[in-house]
């Protein structure tokens, strides 16, 4: 059968540790979308493992997928195996011939854009891995697939006819001269085909390559469980997200399928669990009804002066949940959980359970909140707006409910769901009473032991 993990929120909802937590029966971990713009965590046995492209499930040393549906840095890749093989595990990653790659001139495309987009404060925040020029060439019918590379003529064709495209973007439409960036050799066809040939080579060598759809459908036939690892979160889904504050791709649960080349009966046949941040975090811009204080930059209209409102308790939470980049360290915009959003997601999804991370970073506070409803130009409505505008306008009609206590998340992790305070217990079913869909998990913390475990969908 096959379960398959969605961001029911902006990303970083805990994933990874989803996978983590649910993958000992499974036998193959495939991703469906994104590429390294993800950051999944899976922590055990003291060790924490970030994973972008590798699915998580190789922390248990189970088979990773990448879907024809995924873009894919092979740089980033090679790079991250080699990693978790000093870290001692032995991960075996196949990707899809029809996966896309990502080759250099995406990421300083990516980079190009935000600037001129800054320019007039539309830049959406993304995380400059060229995600979006990748797949604009997708649907273009101009990118270079990963079966691509196997082949020196095709490559050399493909290459042939994008290069030069590209290059003339960056020179006529944006007026930069390639040789000033810090890499003209991204724009340079013999210098990538040669990169990149050697790719097809180490993948073909290594026995990388693969037909996602028969791979995972014999797998399926052959009575193994398949877990589908969903990247970045529905609201920032390409189609069911905040357009334009999105990913290029689609998270949503349907991705699973087109993402793999299985059938959406497959799909929809097995499980389908939402994970949700007990709270909100969003990295880069766009509304948040429920954000609490705010992040010059990312947070539309707010400045050194609005600063004040509900400050000290977006600071308690954003350190608490350890909320800043991985990487640049940048704090992450803070809010209550929005029940909206949740309706909007149960129904893009067809949630069949959900995981309810961060639990524990809540505990100590008072009182904790909730957007029950928003109030969209003197109405009251209770799932998210189509348009961004819409959304932007909309005020969160709070719910309030009773802090719980700071405990030993860890012994509550091992005595099972009647030990979580029981004001966590009411904030739990509340949500899931309003989405009508159970609990399955709830995580306590961010190690594979800190998971309190109601339902195993495999079981
Ligand atoms: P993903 O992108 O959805 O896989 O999530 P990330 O890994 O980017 O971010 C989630 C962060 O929260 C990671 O550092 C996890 O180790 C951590 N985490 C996951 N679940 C929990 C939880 O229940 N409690 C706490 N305190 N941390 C958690
Ligand atoms: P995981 O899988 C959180 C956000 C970026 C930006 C927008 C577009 O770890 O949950 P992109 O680089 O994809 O073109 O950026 O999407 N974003 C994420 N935010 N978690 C992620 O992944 C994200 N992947 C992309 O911050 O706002
Ligand atoms: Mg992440």
């Amino acid at each position: 059968m096959t379960v398959t993990i969605v961001g029911s929120q902006l990303g970083d909802e805990g994933k990874g540790g989803v996978v983590d937590v649910y993958g000992d029966p499974a036998d193959v971990v495939a991703r469906y979308q994104g590429g390294d713009n993800a950051g999944h965590t899976v922590v055990h046995d003291g060790e924490e493992y970030k994973l972008s492209l590798v699915p998580s499930g190789a922390v248990r040393g189970k088979v990773g997928i990448l879907g024809n549906g995924c873009v894919v840095n092979l740089r980033t890749l090679f790079d991250e195996l080699n990693t978790l093989r000093e870290k001692g595990l032995d991960p075996d990653v196949r990707i899809a011939e029809r996966a896309h790659a990502i080759l250099p001139f995406h990421r300083v495309l990516d980079g190009i854009e935000e600037d001129v987009k800054s320019e007039s404060d539309q830049e959406v925040g993304t995380t400059g891995r060229g995600i979006g020029p990748t797949y604009e060439d997708k649907a273009g019918r101009r990118g270079v697939r990963i079966g691509d590379l196997l082949d020196p003529d095709v490559l050399r064709e493909r290459l042939e006819y994008v290069v030069p495209q590209k290059r003339a973007l960056v020179e006529e439409v944006y007026d930069i001269d390639v040789d000033d960036l810090d890499d003209p050799d991204a724009f340079d066809v013999d210098a990538l085909y040669e990169e990149f040939r050697e790719f097809g080579e180490r993948l073909e060598e290594e026995n990388m390559t693969v037909n996602a759809g028969a791979f995972l459908s014999d797998a399926i036939a052959d009575g193994q469980n398949v877990m589908f690892e969903g990247a970045q979160g529905t609201l920032i889904d390409i189609d069911h997200g905040n357009y334009p504050y999105v990913t290029s791709s689609n998270p949503t649960a349907g991705g699973a399928a087109t993402g793999t080349g299985l059938g959406p009966g497959v799909v929809g046949d097995g499980e389908i669990i939402g994970i949700v941040k007990a709270y909100l975090t969003r990295v880069g811009s766009g509304p948040l009804p429920t954000e609490l204080g705010g992040v010059v930059g990312d947070t539309p209209g707010y400045d050194e002066e609005t600063e004040g409102r509900n400050e000290d308790l977006a600071t308690y939470i954003r350190d608490e949940g350890g909320e800043y980049g991985t990487v640049t360290g940048r704090p992450r915009r803070v809010g209550w959980l929005d029940l909206p959003m949740l309706r909007h997601a149960t129904r893009a999804n067809g949630f069949t359970g959900l995981a309810v991370n961060h639990i524990d970073v809540l505990a100590g506070l008072d009182e904790v909140q909730v957007g029950y409803t928003y109030e969209l130009d003197g109405e009251e409505v209770r799932t998210i707006p189509s348009t961004t505008e819409e959304w932007g306008r909309c005020e969160a009609n709070l719910r309030s409910f009773e802090g719980w206590p700071e405990v030993d998340w860890s012994e509550v992790a091992d005595e099972g769901y009647d030990a979580i305070p029981e004001n966590a217990r009411t904030y739990l079913e509340f949500i899931s009473d309003e989405l009508d869909v159970p609990i399955y998990a709830v995580g306590v913390g961010p190690g594979r032991e800190e998971t309190v475990v109601v339902e195993n969908p495999y079981e």
